[in-house]
């Protein structure tokens, strides 16, 4: 019998009215493509707003509340939930971006801005002990879960993931952003810390 002591899991949502973002992620992207360079630190080639402190697109913010409420829901998270840093990443064709963390944080999210399914891989996310199973044989130590354009995905910042090589003529563009979950009680609704309780475990 196999028992899955420490699983990972990340979340999946969708925003239906995604397209006044996907324009101002295009007019953003026209205006200021020219000239943009990633931070030193980054092993990538792609156009990206991180570090800059600046963010113009703000719609996205009230878009991605409904995501952050039934995020807190589903993960039995609550308190006030604080964005903390937020930026967009543009890939041409040939754009990529290695493996990476979000450190220091808590929790990290991307938005799939510009994305064909057909065309575009989603992103990779790699075993924490990733060189651990390697040694042992087990090479499957990658998973990339299917996404569409328009979905959010929520994941642990500590879990490494990168963006594969575009290798679609088609602009593949993201929203990345990391937020923290602090103690206070959640005002969005009722917390039952019995719900925490796992029944019918293996001990
Ligand atoms: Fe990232």
């Amino acid at each position: 019998m196999k028992v899955d002591l420490f699983p990972t899991q990340i979340y999946r949502y969708h925003i239906d009215d995604h397209q006044p973002i996907k324009d101002r992620i295009d007019q953003h992207y026209k205006e200021f493509r020219v000239g943009n360079e990633p931070p030193d630190s980054w092993n990538c080639k792609l156009f990206t707003t991180f570090g800059t402190k600046q963010f113009p697109i703000v719609e996205c913010i009230d878009a991605f509340s409904y995501v952050f409420d039934q995020f807190q829901d589903e993960a039995r998270l609550p308190g006030n939930l604080i964005l903390t840093d937020l930026w967009l990443n543009c890939y041409e064709t040939t754009n990529w971006q290695d493996k990476h963390i979000h450190a220091p944080g808590q929790w990290s999210g991307i938005y799939y801005g510009h994305f064909d399914p057909n065309e575009h891989s989603g992103t990779k996310f790699y075993h924490p002990n990733e060189t651990l199973l390697a040694c042992q044989g087990d090479e499957q130590n990658t998973i990339i879960p299917w996404v569409n354009e328009g979905d959010v995905i929520i994941f642990p910042a500590w879990l490494e993931h990168s963006a594969p090589l575009n290798k679609s003529s088609k602009l593949r563009s993201t929203i990345s952003f990391n937020f923290v979950i602090s103690d206070e009680v959640y005002e969005g609704g009722e917390f039952d810390p019995e719900k925490l309780i796992v029944d019918g475990g293996v001990s």
